[in-house]
């Protein structure tokens, strides 16, 4: 297949990418000239793992990049819009970027083409998208629009989009369903996970995944909906891993025992600081904003909101009951991104803490394996950026893990209790097992469970009980 895909930001260059890897010839179209002449230089404008491995292959065989639209939609038989919405005030989706590509489309419909949208966009979209078409010329039979949302997550993009749980294709016509069928069939006939130079297949893999046809509608709420699950589901764990602090229960062990319940799952079940990035929030208060405007109030997601809030601030009670005072405290922070496996801090909570923290006067010392250039661009210039976790720890009266980075797991114990002033480690990731770390000598404090003391605290403030108040 022939395919177009308007924007290389994050989602149009995997989705770019891995089409082209899946044997189609891709134009890459952007109309930020300096995003393309990188691109055609062979620079990764993001962390992702195996997309760098991915555009060597296919740079210059199956992908271009080109700032042409109108040409791009001529040569191909799909276009699958990527661009940006970004929140308005009011926490609805800006589709202006949408409505934009739209016109330009309009333009360069001289035969049957079917335009995608893959961005994150509110029920009714694709049927905009349609009126926009028609109202700027296009006959109303030579065109298809449909709804393909993406799943991807970051850090993991790659082996999402090429090991999906699922690929949900909307779409209004049979005729366009059958060019999105082709789109995926490496994928669906299971043809790409025979070749020998397949991206590692994941644990849990579904093989072949399913494809399913929904009506457009339907698409764009199964995304909107699937992401307000996810955070209700982390907004709930976070919640009862409250509870467990106020009653000295473990939420790891509730965890467990609710996980390995079917129905429910494990994943998405690890409680922490709070859900951060750039689509949890968004979509969240997107999704509402859409409910609001179809004449249901939907609450539910408030209060998901509200307990993320709540995490990062309990957190942040947390750190001042172990250490008491915080002006002039140094503290050794481990994680700024918004979660492991990205350079990404938008929305991160690690970023938040960190602001407050130096709001309170503390000195702090980071380090991030991926984070750190962009985070210099939102921290203060007071901040020490290290070259690695233990210089971090060097000398700090707390260590704090902030981000679930794998490597923060597998820290050597000894050599860092040997850096720290005080061998106190409060981790907002539950990256290690309490009993590991006392024994280790340290005073571990984790998100809803006992803490592991190996020291005394004044009666009464143990951090696990005075959360409750
Ligand atoms: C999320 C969804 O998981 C993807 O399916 C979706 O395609 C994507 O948004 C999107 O709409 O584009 P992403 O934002 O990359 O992906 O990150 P997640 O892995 O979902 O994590 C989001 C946040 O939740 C992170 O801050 C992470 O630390 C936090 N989290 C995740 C938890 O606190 N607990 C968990 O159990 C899981």
């Amino acid at each position: 297949m022939r395919i177009a895909v308007v924007g290389s930001g994050y989602v149009g260059l995997v989705t770019g990418t891995c089409f082209a890897d899946l044997g189609h010839d891709v134009v890459l179209v952007d109309n930020d000239e300096q995003k393309l002449a990188e691109l055609r230089a062979g620079n990764v404008p993001i962390h992702e793992r195996f997309l760098p491995e991915l555009l060597a292959r296919q740079r210059d065989n199956r992908i271009r990049f080109s700032g042409d639209l109108q040409a791009a939609v001529r040569e191909c038989d799909a276009t699958f819009i990527a661009v940006g919405t970004p929140a308005t005030d009011r926490g609805e989706a800006d589709l202006s970027y949408v409505e934009s590509v739209a016109r330009e489309i309009a333009g360069a419909v001289d035969s049957y083409k079917v335009v995608v949208e893959k961005s994150t966009v509110p029920v009714y979209t694709s049927q905009w998208i349609r009126t926009v078409v028609i109202r700027n010329g296009a006959n109303p039979s030579s065109f298809d629009i449909a709804s393909n949302p993406e799943f991807l997550r970051e850090g993991t993009a790659v082996t999402d989009f090429l090991y999906p749980d699922r690929i949900v294709v909307g779409v209004e016509s049979e005729r366009c369903a059958e060019v999105l069928r082709k789109v995926y069939e490496p994928l669906t006939s299971g043809a790409y996970y025979n070749r020998a130079d397949a991206i590692p297949r994941p644990d849990r893999a579904q093989i072949p995944p399913r494809l399913i046809i929904t009506s457009t509608k339907s698409a764009e709420l199964i995304k909107h909906a699937s992401n307000a699950f996810l955070a209700m589901k982390i907004s709930f764990i976070n919640a009862v891993a409250s509870i467990c602090e106020s009653v000295g229960a473990n939420v790891q062990q509730v965890c467990d025992g609710i996980g390995t319940d079917s129905r429910i799952g494990p994943r998405f079940l690890n409680p922490g600081i709070g859900y951060g990035g750039s689509c949890f929030p968004k979509d969240l208060m997107a999704f509402r904003a859409v409910a609001k405007e179809c004449g249901y109030d939907f609450r539910l997601l408030d209060e998901v909101f509200r307990i993320n809030e709540d995490q990062r601030h309990r957190f942040l009670r947390k750190v001042r009951s172990v250490l008491w005072t915080l002006r002039g405290k140094r503290l050794s922070v481990l994680g700024l991104a918004f979660k492991g496996g990205t350079d990404d801090i938008r929305e991160s909570p690690a970023i938040l803490l960190v602001q407050e923290l130096l709001r309170e006067g503390c000195h702090i010392c980071a380090y991030d394996p991926a984070a750190m250039e962009r985070a210099k661009e939102v921290l203060n210039s007071s901040v020490e950026y290290t070259a690695g976790p233990y210089e971090a720890a060097t000398g700090a009266d707390a260590l704090l893990i902030l981000t679930e980075w794998e490597e923060f797991a597998a820290l050597d114990l000894d050599r860092l209790r040997k850096l720290l002033k005080y061998p106190i480690v409060i981790d907002g990731r539950n990256l290690y097992d309490p009993a590991t770390m006392s024994a280790h000598g340290f005073s571990y404090y984790s998100v809803g469970r006992p803490a592991a003391l190996t020291e005394d605290l004044p009666a009464g403030i143990r951090p696990d009980k005075r959360e409750h108040s």
